[in-house]
């Protein structure tokens, strides 16, 4: 049987063979791009080398990367759907020969070394070309020519990121047939009736787009960027029905069974909950165990965190599961991505803190909930008597308004509306329920499509320029308190830097005042800023600060500025220290214990 672990294996196995370098796994949480709360994949760290910046270590690289996705969140609990998951990638950067990938894709697919897959099984799509682009039939005969039949011509084979900025282009998704007769004349990777089940996508980034709704243009460096779903290919390629009957999430759905009151199979309401739990949890261990890793919050990924436990505690509640055995399932997690990821590993304890707050504060605002229901019912209960006296009858239904602030301000379900209400003889009005909250999510869908309104480029220049400022920070920071203070965690916006580092006491307005003049020292002295490219044993012996860990033996940039500052860093960076005008400390606050944190902006 095929496990995450082998196919991960032979992935490694096959692009080192052919002359591609690995590089590691980013942050789940991308660290200096404000266009996306996740990495949601692979090519995601690699934006400004696919828009044709160099990257250290050459111009064919692979990885394995840990990816959050939510757009599909509503789906988890079917047979595929993740919120978390692995995906295998590999990168061309500044070529685009269609051929050689999709020979290579044909070989890694279907020689008895690698995935041993018979050709027959084998279907693939490409792009059927539209006002953007036109159909790609050098794709489709690069497939033929390697003896693929069931080659389909697609309109959404167009990959671009969410959002609609950056780079994007046609692409070639392989499918796995799974030898299932056709549903009907028509029958093609587009629909789903099972028969064709996707497991790799080759995209062909010839083009970029710059602000979102504007046509694409192409690129002048072009590059292939493809990605695998670990865990569903290793699904379709062991024959199983779905990604939560394998390996880890399967163990897990195992342990929840003996210990809720519920089995998992029993409806289609248990199995859906079993599965969110068991996809949730991952999901939550991944992005609290983080080397960025935030914490539940009502703001940007700590509002995601906190749906993903949440919608867990409302699970286990569906199927009769103490949440205390939420430790142990992020117990399982670390042990089983603890080796891959080390900070998973090393934050384990703060995995499971964090978990048990989160519960508990759910627990607190469930009680609001529940006080808050009452008030309802005796409001309509009022209703009913003033109604009687003038002859009028008043239902026992709570609508849909009420029952979705219940949900909305009290994290209360529905489903527990519903069941309280039915033991005081009550209904609720589902319909008008659904409506207000379809209501509510077009709004917030309208909200965040507003973060990536910047576009690519703006975004990029102004966070470059904050985090050259948060490099010389930290050189100030270092040399008013020592150089055991070191870096806990950044984020930047492109309207803001948000810096953690180490240090016992809160920073006095003094202190405060004296950084600020220091940065703006800097500023004013126009350094230029200058990038290295070296190996990382080089870039540790000349002293440079290392942030990220690199597994292996890859080059990385060093970003000297003068004798202020010397970092590893995956860039960009401002080319000179003048660039950044003028720099301001808005906050310094507590981030966690030992930690403080400090948000600045440019003005
Ligand atoms: N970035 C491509 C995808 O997500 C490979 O499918």
């Amino acid at each position: 049987m095929r496990t995450d672990k082998e196919l991960k294996e032979l992935w490694i196995k096959f692009f080192e063979n052919h002359g591609f370098k690995r590089i590691s796994s980013s942050s789940i949480i991308p660290e200096n791009d404000a266009t996306v709360l996740f990495t949601t994949a692979g090519m995601h760290p690699l934006v400004p080398y696919l828009l044709g910046e160099k990257h250290p270590s050459g111009e064919k690289i692979f990885n394995v990367q840990r990816c959050i996705r939510t757009t599909d969140i509503d789906e988890v609990g079917d047979d595929s759907h993740l919120t978390c998951f692995e995906m295998l990638g590999n990168w061309t950067l500044g070529a685009c020969n269609k051929e050689e990938m999709i020979k290579l894709s044909y070989e890694f697919l279907t020689s008895e070394e690698y995935l041993n897959i018979p050709k027959e099984r084998l279907a693939v799509s490409v792009f059927k070309g539209d006002d953007v682009a036109p159909r790609d039939e050098e794709a489709a005969k690069a497939w033929r020519d390697c003896g693929i039949d069931q080659v389909f011509y697609l309109s959404n084979n167009w990959w671009a990121l969410a959002g609609g900025v950056g780079p994007c282009g046609p692409d070639s998704e392989m499918f796995y047939d799974t030898g299932k007769p056709k549903c009907c004349d028509e029958c093609s990777p587009d629909c789903d009736c099972g028969k064709y089940l996707e497991i790799w996508n080759d995209v062909f980034m010839q083009y970029k787009v710059e602000n979102a709704g504007e046509k694409a243009q192409k690129l002048e460096r072009p590059n292939i960027d493809t990605g695998m779903g670990l865990e569903r290919t290793v699904c379709v390629l062991n024959g199983e029905k779905s990604v939560y009957d394998y390996g880890v999430r399967r163990k897990i759905i195992d342990f929840i069974e003996q210990h809720a009151e519920r089995k998992y199979l029993e409806n289609d309401s248990t199995k859906k909950s079993y599965r969110i739990i068991t996809d949730h949890l991952r999901s939550a261990t991944f992005v609290i165990g983080d080397e960025n890793g935030v914490v539940p919050s009502n703001v940007q990924q700590g509002y995601i965190l906190r749906r993903f436990i949440r919608r867990a505690v409302n699970c286990a509640r569906n199927i009769g599961l103490d949440t205390k055995y939420f430790l142990d399932i992020a117990d399982m997690y670390v042990d089983e991505h603890g080796e891959d990821y080390s900070d998973i590993a090393s934050n384990r304890q703060k995995v499971k803190d964090e978990l048990m707050t989160e519960v508990e504060k759910f627990a607190k605002a469930l009680e609001g909930g529940h006080k808050e229901f009452e008030k309802v019912i005796f409001g309509i209960e009022k209703h009913k008597e003033f109604a009687a006296k003038n002859g009028e009858v008043v239902e026992n239904i709570i609508s849909g308004k009420a029952a979705f602030r219940l949900y909305d301000t009290f994290g209360f379900p529905v489903e527990l509306t519903i069941e309280l209400a039915k033991e005081k003889g009550y209904e609720v009005d589902v319909k008008g329920y659904e409506q207000a909250f379809a209501e509510h999510q077009e709004k917030s869908r309208v909200a965040s499509a507003g973060t990536f309104k910047g576009g690519l480029a703006d975004t990029s220049n102004e966070s470059a320029k904050l985090h050259t400022a948060t490099h010389i920070m930290l050189a100030g920071l270092r040399k008013m308190f020592g150089t055991d203070v070191y870096q806990k965690g950044s984020n930047i916006t492109p309207e803001r830097l948000r810096f953690d580092f180490n240090l016992d006491h809160k920073m006095t307005p003094e202190e405060l005042a004296e950084l600020e003049a220091f940065v703006n020292d800097v500023i004013s002295k126009d350094i230029e800023v200058v990038c290295q490219e070296m190996s990382i044993d080089e870039a540790r012996n000349s002293g440079a600060l290392g942030v990220f860990s690199s597994k292996y033996g890859e080059n990385v940039k060093v970003y000297t500025i003068g004798d202020v500052s010397k970092e590893i860093c995956g860039g960009p960076h401002a080319k000179r220290t003048s660039d950044l005008h003028h720099f301001k400390i808005m906050k310094e606050e507590s981030s966690s214990s030992g930690v403080r944190r400090i948000k600045a902006i440019l003005d």
